[in-house]
């Protein structure tokens, strides 16, 4: 029974979901979104607000200043409260309501760009709010999840051995890519282990983690509008890219079967079960690493149209006891 003073003291880390009966592939996920923050970036936030406060960077009367799509700032409120310290989100229209107003609920501030930079869109605005911001006043401390060690080094620690001590046997990891925090930490950590792991990224088409055109992306969490400083392509087997639309019929997928996960988690899983329909997959050990758990409808129709998921899951699963 674990007992906590702190809220980021508990994280499930040895949840999987065997998805064999829905997916109809030997395929299992990884759940990391329980948690008191819902997403696996309480592990990032702990990791970099722990070695801010080791270094002497984070000190009594510091605010903390950070550019989210929302989960890691959800995270970083909670610890920020946890630990006595202010915390301004810098986020953009892209946020859902729901992320906002949990951070709101948690004592932070949230400041919304509603205006993308004609060059570096949404994130290039919110990156030069940030360093405005920190220009202003020497109190802001930005963490900066782009570029610090702390991101991937959570993973590193906790994520990949978490994962190998369930499968001993592990064949294939599908892992989804934003900062590539989660990526890079897995991957450094199964190019040292004693049987060879395919580590396949997972990113969403729009995004430029791995080149190619920007396009437009809705759904927050994964994906990037430049290439992310903490990635390092040596450590990546494979990349798969996957429509918003796939993903959020995913989601349905895996919700017509109770289970209810986020929009970063309909990326893997659909990126995952598209790649092993490509390769030979029978008698491999798959493992997909699902971010979030928080699931949203209200704006996909407005975006998709109705018929995104009238396609194939609007059929009744078979009952049964
Ligand atoms: C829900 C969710 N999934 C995945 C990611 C991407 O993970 P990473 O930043 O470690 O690449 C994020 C990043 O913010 C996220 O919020």
């Amino acid at each position: 029974m674990p007992v906590i003073t702190v809220p980021q003291a508990f994280n499930e880390d040895e949840l999987f979901v065997d998805l064999a009966p829905i997916v109809g592939q030997s395929l299992f996920l990884k759940c990391e979104g329980f948690n008191f923050a819902g997403s696996i970036k309480l592990k990032a936030a702990t990791e970099m607000v722990e070695a801010a406060c080791r270094e002497g960077v984070l000190r009594p009367g510091s605010v903390l200043v950070e550019s989210s799509s929302g989960n890691l700032g959800v995270a970083l409120s909670m610890i920020a409260a946890s630990k006595g310290y202010r915390f301004l989100c810098v986020t953009d229209s892209r946020c859902n309501l729901s992320t906002r107003l949990l951070m709101e609920a948690l004592g932070s501030e949230v400041h919304t760009i509603t205006e993308p930079d004609p060059a570096g869109g949404f994130l290039g605005a919110r990156l030069d709010y940030v360093r405005a911001l920190c220009a202003s006043d020497d109190r802001f401390v930005w963490l900066n999840q782009y570029t610090n060690q702390g991101n991937w080094q959570a993973h590193y620690r906790t994520t990949a051995p978490a994962i190998a001590r369930q499968f001993p046997q592990l064949d294939v990891l599908f892992i989804g890519a934003g900062t590539t925090g989660t990526l890079m930490g897995c991957a450094r950590w199964f190019r040292e282990w004693h049987r060879p792991v395919r580590i396949v990224a997972v990113d969403s088409f729009g995004s430029v983690i791995f080149g190619g055109r920007p396009g437009r992306r809705m759904i927050p969490g994964l994906g990037m509008t430049v290439r992310p400083p903490l990635l390092d392509e040596a450590y990546v087997d494979d990349v798969v890219r996957v429509e918003e639309a796939d993903a959020i019929r995913a989601c349905h997928r895996l919700a017509r079967r109770g289970f209810l996960f986020g929009g970063s988690t309909g990326t893997v899983v659909n990126g995952a079960t598209d790649w092993l329909e490509r390769h030979d997959a029978s008698g491999l050990t798959a493992v997909a690493i699902a971010p979030d758990t928080v699931y949203q409808t209200n704006w996909i129709e407005a975006i998709y149209g109705k018929d995104v998921l009238s396609r194939d899951f609007d059929v009744p699963v078979q009952a049964a006891c």
